[in-house]
């Protein structure tokens, strides 16, 4: 209450920063200044006429009182033109209820004109009606979507998160995502053939990179207010390569902050950006690990991106080498990680699962809409407990994540369910401790429609042989 009531005299002193400079002495400053009490009066029980002693009859340019940062008035002239009377005038020299007054009932509390609180995302002023005049946007965290989610039965559970509370649904997809849709050339580039044989070829039920190579898949990570889940889905995925194709020789958790910050051509930093840029950042320059040059979720405005801490030049056979130290100076191993070109996998099913069990996790890139943002657990389907809304509570923006296995459900009436397993970028907080299950086979939110793999650049000093047996074309 009393840090509410500071707030507002705070913005009471920058609205009435113009007034402040009205004179006893010079009555046409008097009348030309602006009202007063503009949006209603501030601090309209405090005493000033009473506590000055009394009224002034007629026009008396003397008759004043210090309030807040300027004067107010308390001759029977103050309402005559512009008001410029003090908060109890009208109580105390007329005894007559003050005009322009707003009094907002809150949790038993009250409240004046222009005295404000955050309902969720949304900003409430006291208005001079004595209603209080709320925003209408749509939050990220909305209590009826995931009430209905949470009642229906869509297969999957939703939960409120405090990082996300009091964000606006634009908020949320404007700097939680951060994927631009890959250009049109790149989008009708080939896949890779995989000559499968379906008929030889058996894939499990259930597989997990995780557990087919343990300690070799990284853990998610947090993004923050930053839209660069382009940097952290291909960090994240060529991570895990490197880690499977050096069979744990090397298991490096690249730095996505290499890329947020370093690969800026065409690149939107905490803005947004491509995989395809990032794909080629990490091929011709390469990136430090996490850990030498660590993530920095930008403080102030969420598109600011700190300057490039980190250069690589070559050493010759493809390598390259580290012309800085880590930016965090406690490590030392600067070494620099760098990819063959990724390709493109086709959108069936059978060909991307093959691909996460013979090579590891791969790159994808999904539609995110409104209700993604509140999954706990369960398989997620996006569904259409927005529908009936307005449509500022319906959204979607393009995401990139990792995808790392898949498996079978039964829902109750005994259907299968088939679901992909994925890591987002959200921390490991979010989600079943930072990883989803979406629907697998459907195309959902288009998370088959763009797959990616890539190969780790390995050398024979790094490791023995490496062989692999699909023919692939590259992007
Ligand atoms: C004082 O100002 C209020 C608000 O503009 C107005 O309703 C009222 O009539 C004024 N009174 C006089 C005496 O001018
Ligand atoms: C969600 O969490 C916030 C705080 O993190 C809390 O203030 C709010 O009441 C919660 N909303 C619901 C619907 O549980």
């Amino acid at each position: 209450m009393r840090l509410v009531l500071l707030a507002a005299v705070v913005l009471l002193m920058l609205v009435e920063d113009g007034s402040g400079e009205r004179t006893l002495s010079r009555r046409t400053r008097r009348e030309l200044a602006s009202p007063l009490h503009v949006g209603g009066i501030r601090d309209p029980f405090g005493s000033y006429c009473q506590r000055r002693g009394g009224c002034c009859p007629g026009r008396d340019d003397q008759c004043t009182v210090p309030y807040l940062d300027t004067i107010c008035y308390c001759d029977l002239f103050c309402n005559r033109t512009v008001s410029d009377c003090c908060p109890d005038f009208w109580g105390h020299c007329l005894g007559i209820q003050p005009p322009f007054i707003g009094v907002c009932e809150r949790n038993g509390n009250r409240f004046f004109t222009g005295q404000t609180y955050k309902e969720n995302c949304n900003l409430c002023t006291c208005g001079t009606t004595g209603r209080w005049e709320c925003e209408q946007n749509a939050c990220l965290m909305e209590a009826d979507i995931i009430n209905n989610v949470n009642r229906g039965n869509y297969g999957w559970k939703a939960a409120n998160y405090s990082q996300l509370y009091g964000m606006t649904l634009d908020e949320g997809i404007r700097f939680r995502l951060g994927t631009q849709r890959p250009s049109r050339t790149i989008m009708n580039m080939n896949e890779i053939q995989m000559n499968m044989d379906p008929q030889s070829e058996r894939l499990p039920l259930y597989f997990n990179s995780v557990e087919k190579w343990p300690g070799k898949i990284h853990e998610p990570l947090d993004q923050g207010n930053c839209a660069a889940s382009w940097a952290f889905s291909t960090a994240a995925v060529a991570s895990d390569r490197i880690s499977i194709q050096s069979m744990g020789h090397m298991t490096p958790q690249l730095s996505p902050q290499n890329l947020i910050a370093c690969d800026t051509r065409n690149q939107g930093g905490c803005a947004g950006g491509r995989v395809d840029g990032a794909w080629w950042y990490l091929r011709r320059r390469g990136v430090v690990t996490e850990d030498c040059y660590p993530y920095q979720p930008p403080q102030q405005t969420p598109a600011e991106v700190g300057r490039c801490m980190m250069q690589s030049r070559s050493v010759g056979r493809g390598k390259r080498q580290a012309t800085q130290r880590c930016p965090n100076s406690y490590n030392h191993h600067n070494d620099i990680y760098q990819s063959t070109p990724p390709y493109r996998l086709s959108s069936d099913e059978k060909e991307i699962m093959k691909e996460i069990m013979d090579n590891g996790p791969v790159q994808a890139i999904m539609e995110v809409h409104e209700d993604f943002f509140v999954y706990k657990s369960g398989i997620y389907k996006h569904t259409d407990v927005s529908f009936t809304k307005p449509s500022q509570y319906r959204k979607h923006g393009t995401h990139s994540v990792r995808i790392l296995g898949w498996g079978e459900d039964r829902d109750f009436n005994g259907t299968p369910r088939k679901y992909w397993i994925a890591a987002n970028s959200w921390g490991k907080n979010w989600g079943e401790n930072g990883y989803f299950r979406i629907a697998r086979g459907d195309n959902e939110c288009e998370i088959e429609t763009f797959v990616i793999g890539v190969w780790g650049r390995i050398t024979m000093e790094d490791m023995q042989s490496h062989h692999h047996h699909h023919r692939r074309r590259h992007i």
